[in-house]
């Protein structure tokens, strides 16, 4: 086999199904453990990318023999960990042991000679694997096969969640099987650091970072890849204090905005992504949005990617969902089951428009959670009263002051259940006063609206902003028609749990796969208002609303 730099395939993206081999010593991916990782937001970025600078991307025929693939690598030094997946083409991800292999396997590799179409010529960790001959395809037993990356069909969810044993198990289900799995959190690392690779042309000291739900804990298979581009290295001030009578100074271009720097650096990226990177195509620079970025699919990997930059603040956010979605393992179940509640309703969207976001809906999980009692997850203003004099982080003027070490957050006392939990956030969010109050985890109080936006939710660092400035007051109302229903429809089967043998859907698999069993969800629908009244009768009736069916003797 002969090595060349991967000619752009066409085709869209989209992964298999399959195994894969796992690596010995790896980080956890951040959500692919049961067991909390306690490590630091920061040590596993580092931990991550480093392991990114290791890996390369090939693409390989699907007839490759694993064994001789691996040994023809292996030429170039130990492989730390490899897995194949598919995506309108057979790919192979390879983590070296050392950097040094990498270097070694790129300066064999060589630019491919086309025939009719002429090469852009770029070296880049992304490669194409051409068998010499026959005798490279493999025997049927030895073929590699490859590890799914996409989330789990609508049947096959609807057979998982109809023969769990409880609701509990149901939530749990459902975050074991959207939560991203090893190979796709590394896929995620290596596609930034080969989209590094690209920019590092024009900005050499770049960082290529994710952010958002790839690394905060609460990614689902399929969901976007948020990435920005961190000039802090080329930025930074030489801290070596200059000797003699001058100082010197970088020429540079100035603009009259840091917004339309911004465009400008984002504008020659956009452009040299479309033209020269390989495997990025649909190229969309959106530079007029508030927050400029530009938009493109990576084709290989199957992701579609936000590119911003300067987004300091956005990764810090992402750090603190990260704290709270590690610290109780009830959090991710939650936030998992409520996403994909609002996705099966439509109340979210891949599109952007005025509908509530999944960053929104996780902001409310974890309002929610903190108004426990006791608390399930501690306020903002707690993890920075934890914080140490090397926490402290100022961003642009705003305080983003978190505790880092996450084992000096005592463990909550609170021992409800998900089904408990995710009854009482439909009723809650069902009865918020959304007119009225905003949703602040920072104190973890509802605090008076400071303007006339449908559904208020304060950024948690940049307080002056409202994370869901976008929903309208329609798209509200169905949220709060919908957890209405929703608390309704929980309330009332409660303890009524058809026999696994009947295969009739009940709790989450109703709720959340109407398409697939409608009768039962519409037959218990009912108008909004009269759910409303129904509830708080049952709220009356109950002092313990979650383990006693008299809810359910209220409303029949
Ligand atoms: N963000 C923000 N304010 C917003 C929207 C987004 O601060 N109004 C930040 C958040 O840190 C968020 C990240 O940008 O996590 C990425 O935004 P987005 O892709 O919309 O949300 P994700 O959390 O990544 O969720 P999804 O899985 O839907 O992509
Ligand atoms: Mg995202």
């Amino acid at each position: 086999a002969e090595l060349r730099r991967d000619e752009q395939p066409s085709g869209s993206v989209e992964t298999g199904d399959g195994a894969a081999s796992r690596g010995c010593g790896a980080a956890p991916a951040p959500g692919s453990k049961d067991k909390p990782s306690k490590k630091t937001f920061s040590e596993v970025q580092e931990e991550r990318r480093e392991q990114a600078q290791r890996s390369v991307l090939i693409h390989c025929p699907n007839t490759v023999s694993e064994k001789k693939f691996l040994k023809y690598l292996s030429q170039h030094g130990p492989i730390h960990t490899h897995f194949f997946y598919e995506s309108f083409g057979f790919y192979a991800v390879v983590e070296f042991c050392q950097k040094d292999s990498v270097d070694s396997l790129l300066n064999r590799t060589q630019t491919p000679a086309t025939g009719t179409e002429a090469a852009i010529p770029f070296r880049s960790r992304f490669l194409y694997l051409k068998p010499k001959g026959p005798s490279s395809h493999a025997a049927k037993q030895s073929l590699a096969r490859s590890s799914n990356h996409l989330p789990p069909s609508k049947r096959k969810l609807f057979e998982l969640l109809c023969s769990a044993e409880s609701v509990d198990d149901q939530l749990n289900t459902l975050l074991k099987e959207f939560q991203l799995t090893e190979e796709n959190t590394r896929l995620r690392y290596l596609t930034c650091s080969l989209i590094e690779d690209i920019a590092a042309a024009y900005f050499p000291e770049c960082t290529i970072r994710p952010f958002g739900s790839s690394v905060n804990t609460f990614g689902k298979l399929g969901c976007d890849l948020d990435m920005f581009l961190d000039l802090d290295e080329t930025r930074r001030l030489s801290t070596q204090k200059s000797r003699g009578n001058f100082l010197m100074e970088f020429q540079v271009k100035n603009v009259p905005s840091e917004r339309i720097a911004t465009q400008k650096i984002l504008s020659v990226l956009g452009e040299f992504l479309d033209h020269v990177g390989p495997g990025c195509v649909g190229v969309q620079k959106i530079l007029n949005a508030r927050c400029p970025l530009v938009r493109f699919s990576h084709q290989a990997s199957g992701f579609q990617c936000d590119l911003t930059t300067n987004n300091r603040i956005a990764l810090k956010s992402s750090e603190l969902l990260y704290i709270y979605g590690t610290l109780d393992t009830r959090v991710r179940a939650l936030v998992c089951s409520v996403r994909c509640w609002a996705r099966a309703l439509s109340l979210t969207s891949s599109i952007p428009g005025a509908w509530i976001t999944n960053f929104s809906l996780t902001m409310m999980v974890i309002f929610f959670l903190q108004q426990r009692s006791p608390p399930i997850l501690p306020t903002l203003d707690t993890l920075r009263a934890s914080a140490d004099e090397e926490d402290k982080c100022i961003i642009e003027g705003n305080n983003c002051t978190l505790v880092r070490d996450l084992n000096k957050i005592k463990p909550s006392e609170n021992t409800e259940t998900l089904e408990l939990l995710l009854k009482e956030f439909f009723e809650y969010f069902g009865n918020f006063a959304f007119n009225k109050n905003s949703i602040n985890i920072r104190q973890g109080r509802e605090q008076n609206k400071p303007d006339s936006s449908p559904l208020h939710i304060q950024n948690p660092f940049e307080t002056s902003l409202n994370v869901s400035k976008n929903v309208n007051q329609s798209q509200l109302q169905r949220f709060v028609d919908l957890a209405r229903e929703s608390a309704w429809f929980l309330q009332q089967e409660d303890g009524d749990r058809p026999s696994p043998s009947s295969r009739q859907p009940w709790g989450l698999a109703a709720l959340l796969l109407q398409t697939v069993a409608p009768s039962k969800r519409v037959q218990k629908k009912l108008p909004s208002e009269r759910i409303k009244s129904l509830l708080e009768s049952v709220k009356s009736n109950s002092t313990q609303s979650s383990t006693n069916t008299s809810g359910k003797q209220a409303l029949s």
